[in-house]
């Protein structure tokens, strides 16, 4: 039962929030540019507000549910006209007010306005997939999440870095998904960012920096990197950003890792980033992006008026697609990991094999920050070099029939790629090669089917690429 007295709670913070949100007032950074569901009017609440209302429960009922829980329960509407099942689709761009005053009252940030005006500034659906990649981002912690989904990962990361680095420096990881490099070394200056590589495997190398420049505002990782599969060390890297004399605040790309993995807000980082495309939606149904912080970051840093001014949101039905998806997340990323530990056995095993870099293995040169900073196994992506190089790579990437070769990752088939021509082809050849991303370097997003059939396939396709 809702206690009235949180109720009030949450109609003030809703009117601050409306303030935030409207279009016609100047853009306040101290404020969450969000509205939320009028919870008085009980029509819709899907948006936790307090310790007593939320829909999450309190902190130990939080704490309590599994992520299958979050996960298959996440998009349960919890008043809906027609008792709803699931999370309905509001398809729709703006919001009809009940009465001019209503409406009046929402731009003018007065309670009892309306709940949601206008779809970039917030849509009931996508909101409930936020909340949902929020609550993994946050599990087991004692606070809250929020989250902000984005038409792309990538809208997702450069809002990220713009927020928070605008007229700074970013300090950014040597081996990074091909467009956010391509970004950051072409584009990131022209915006007034300056930015610094470094290789964040070497600790030293940032403390160096750290000392060495006095603009950086915000350190940019990759939790695993993309393709390398190199683990950063977030919590040393927090540690690291909390010595500096000025704030610095730690952005992760946890693509490849997932909360199931890896939660780097628990290891002090102050935003997560994902290409919800990938393991969140599962299906290959979607280009979608989220960010995930503490509750309050948003408002704090400024960053959900660069999102409603940027504009680069979700549409609705992908926030749905993305939500159906996130229904059975654990449970896939159980396999993907389960198969990603046998398939980069079978590999490091075959002799056509040089190299397999999957952090679950002795080999890898991070295995024990893996074994550290991972939990549930070490997912389902990998990179390999043959033998014979590019040119047996090129050869098994056309033979191998389980795995489709195609770009993306993370969805439940699996799908195999070259990033020397393919994802990371927009970095240059030297960069490429500093960051350890060679042109025999081949990518493996293990899906979930039964991992004897991805094997033969593969033994098929390399006894093959052995004997051409
Ligand atoms: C690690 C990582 N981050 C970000 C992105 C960008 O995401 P999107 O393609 O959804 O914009 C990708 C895309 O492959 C990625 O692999």
């Amino acid at each position: 039962m809702k206690d009235t007295n949180a109720m009030k709670d949450t109609r003030t913070k809703n009117d601050t929030i409306r303030n935030a949100e409207s279009t016609i007032t100047r853009d306040r950074d101290d404020e969450r540019a969000r509205p939320l569901q009028d919870v008085e009017s009980g029509w819709l609440s899907y948006q936790p507000e307090t310790e007593e209302n939320e829909g999450g429960g309190t902190v130990e009922e939080r704490k309590r549910m599994s992520m299958a829980q979050i996960c298959s329960h996440g998009d349960h509407p919890e008043k809906d006209p027609y008792r709803s099942h699931v999370m309905p689709l509001y398809q729709t761009s703006t919001f009809g007010f009940e009465t001019a005053e209503a409406g009046a009252k929402f731009f003018a940030h007065e309670a009892g306005g309306a709940s949601h005006s206008y779809s970039r500034l917030g849509n009931p659906t996508v909101e409930r997939a936020e909340q949902v990649i929020a609550d993994l981002e946050t599990f087991g912690m004692e606070e809250r999440g929020e989250g902000m989904l984005f038409g792309s990962g990538m809208a997702a990361i450069v809002t990220g870095m713009m927020g928070l680095a605008m007229g700074k420096r970013i300090l950014a990881q040597e081996a990074l998904y091909g467009c956010t490099s391509q970004f950051l070394q072409e584009q990131a200056e022209g915006l007034g960012i300056r930015v610094t590589h470094v290789d964040v495997s070497d600790l030293a190398q940032v403390e160096e920096a750290l000392t060495r420049y006095d603009d950086i505002a915000l350190i940019y990782l990759e939790s695993i990197a993309n393709p390398t599969m190199r683990l950063a060390d977030v919590e040393a890297i927090v540690a690291l950003a909390r010595g500096a004399r000025h704030p610095i605040r730690v952005m992760v790309d946890n693509t490849f890792a997932t909360p199931y993995h890896v939660r780097p807000l628990e290891l002090g980082a102050d935003l997560v980033v994902h290409s919800t495309t990938k393991y969140l939606n599962g299906h290959g149904t979607v280009v979608g992006g989220a960010l995930a912080a503490r509750e309050g970051f948003f408002a704090s840093s400024g960053m959900a008026v660069w999102r409603k001014n940027l504009g680069g949101i979700s549409g609705p039905f992908d926030a749905w697609l993305t939500l159906l998806g996130l229904k059975t997340f654990p449970l896939r990323m159980k396999k993907h990991s389960e198969n990603g530990m046998r398939v980069a056995r079978f590999l490091e095993g075959h002799p056509a094999v040089e190299r397999v870099y999957y952090p679950g293995l002795e080999s890898h040169p991070d295995v024990t920050l893996a074994e550290r900073m991972m939990e549930n196994g070490f997912g389902g992506m990998m990179a390999f070099e043959l033998r014979g190089g590019l040119e047996a790579g090129e050869a098994l990437m056309n033979r191998v029939k389980v795995p489709t070769l195609a770009v993306s990752l993370g969805t439940v088939d699996s799908l195999i790629q070259h990033p020397a021509s393919m994802t990371h082809s927009v970095v240059l050849p030297e960069v490429r090669k500093h960051a350890g991303i060679t042109d025999g370097l081949v990518r493996l997003s293990v899906g979930i089917e039964e991992a004897e059939d991805l094997i033969e396939d593969l033994r098929e396709a390399l006894e093959a690429v052995g004997d051409a």
